[in-house]
């Protein structure tokens, strides 16, 4: 007698989920004890542990309680028939494999199991080597889906990395162009470094997951990047802006928008970053004027460390040198609920408070 359990079907177990023992089981639902005997003693004599059930309840509860990996089953039965329990097992154990058995013989019947997903049929009465041959059959198909799913999931798993390493790619390119822009302008120059950090310290206060606070981190580095589509000699003028002038400026949220959305795919907060920093809690901001917690959270954290930054080394303050740290602290608490988010603000003041994060200092370029 050949055994059903081939070297092949052995081979399977590592990616079969229902291998927890390194015996497969089988179940055999059958409402004629004698025909149900003859089939669990030809599956014990092949290797597997056997469970049996007399109708598609007994054997979704067997399931339950140890999952099988071949299902053999009769198609009339009481209570609960094959079909019925085919559809069952096919939403909770898709990787189970089934085959159908049935005194009718007619082609309707074996066309409705395969296309609800039994892997083969047999009719009654059936000659346990065609049993064998089937079930060999059956399990080396199961095997090959298996195989097959398992191969395109690490094909996906390697083009998901492989556009993550080119997201990088661009994006480490992209922060090189925002730090070369901002390293020719004493009073921009290492800004998004500085808001990266003041931006991350807010978010880890604020206990936010992970992924959001390394978005924050990278998104305060590349928040400004709209500036490269900036006129230079507005970019670095040093009086004050005329209205046509800062709206050019205020343009740079939206093209930094469109540059970063045409690459980046997987990071919706460092888009939201780049668009809504500059806007403002009662809803008077740019571009979209959002009001509120419909500005994404990062948004807001970024914003208060853009506004602090700004604040304590931009240009708008180079004559008194720049606000002192209580000064702009003031500052941002006196502006949290109309421009800045007041749990942003608060803590922020408590990172500094606990030392979290200190006043970062100005690049000097002047001599
Ligand atoms: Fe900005
Ligand atoms: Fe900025």
């Amino acid at each position: 007698m050949t055994a059903i359990l081939t070297h092949d079907f052995a081979a399977s177990a590592g990616l079969d989920p229902f291998a927890g023992s390194a015996v497969p089981r089988c179940l055999v639902v059958d409402d004629e004890p004698r025909l149900r005997q003859i089939l669990v003693r030809v599956m014990r004599a092949d290797g597997f542990v056997v469970d049996e059930a007399s109708n598609g309840f007994e054997a979704l509860a067997q399931m339950e309680a140890h999952p099988s990996t071949l299902i053999l089953t009769d198609i009339e039965m009481p209570q609960m028939d094959g079909f019925a329990l085919l559809r069952e097992l096919r939403v909770r154990w898709p990787d189970a494999a089934v085959m159908m058995i049935s005194g009718n013989g007619d082609v309707q019947t074996a066309v409705s199991c395969l296309s609800v997903g039994a892997l083969d049929y047999l009719t009654k009465p059936f000659h346990l080597d065609e049993v064998r041959a089937r079930i060999t059959s059956v399990l080396e198909r199961r095997r090959l889906v298996l195989e097959n799913r398992e191969y395109q999931t690490r094909l996906e798993q390697k083009v998901q990395a492989q556009a993550r390493r080119i997201e990088q790619q661009f994006l480490g390119g992209v922060q090189a162009l925002a730090e070369a822009l901002e390293a020719k302008d004493p009073y921009t120059h290492g800004h998004s470094v500085r808001v990266s950090q003041y931006g991350t310290a807010i978010a880890r206060r604020l206990e936010l997951p992970p992924n959001v606070i390394r978005a924050v981190t990278l998104g305060g580095r590349l928040h400004d990047i709209g500036k490269i589509g900036v006129r230079e000699e507005i970019l670095s003028k040093p009086a004050r802006l005329t209205t046509e002038e800062y709206a050019h400026v205020m343009t740079h949220m939206t093209v930094g928008w469109k540059i970063l959305s045409a690459m980046v795919v997987d990071q919706p907060e460092l888009l939201n970053i780049v668009r809504y920093h500059h806007e403002r809690m009662d809803g008077a901001g740019l571009p979209d004027g959002v009001k509120g917690a419909d500005i994404p959270l990062e948004a807001r954290i970024v914003s208060v460390a853009d506004s602090f930054d700004a604040m304590t080394s931009g240009r708008r303050y180079r004559d008194d040198g720049g606000k002192q740290l209580p000064e702009a602290l003031k500052e941002l608490r006196r502006c949290a609920g109309t421009q800045f988010d007041p749990d942003c603000v608060n803590a922020f003041v408590d990172a500094f408070q606990s030392g979290d994060v200190t006043l970062l200092a100005r690049v000097d370029l002047q001599q």
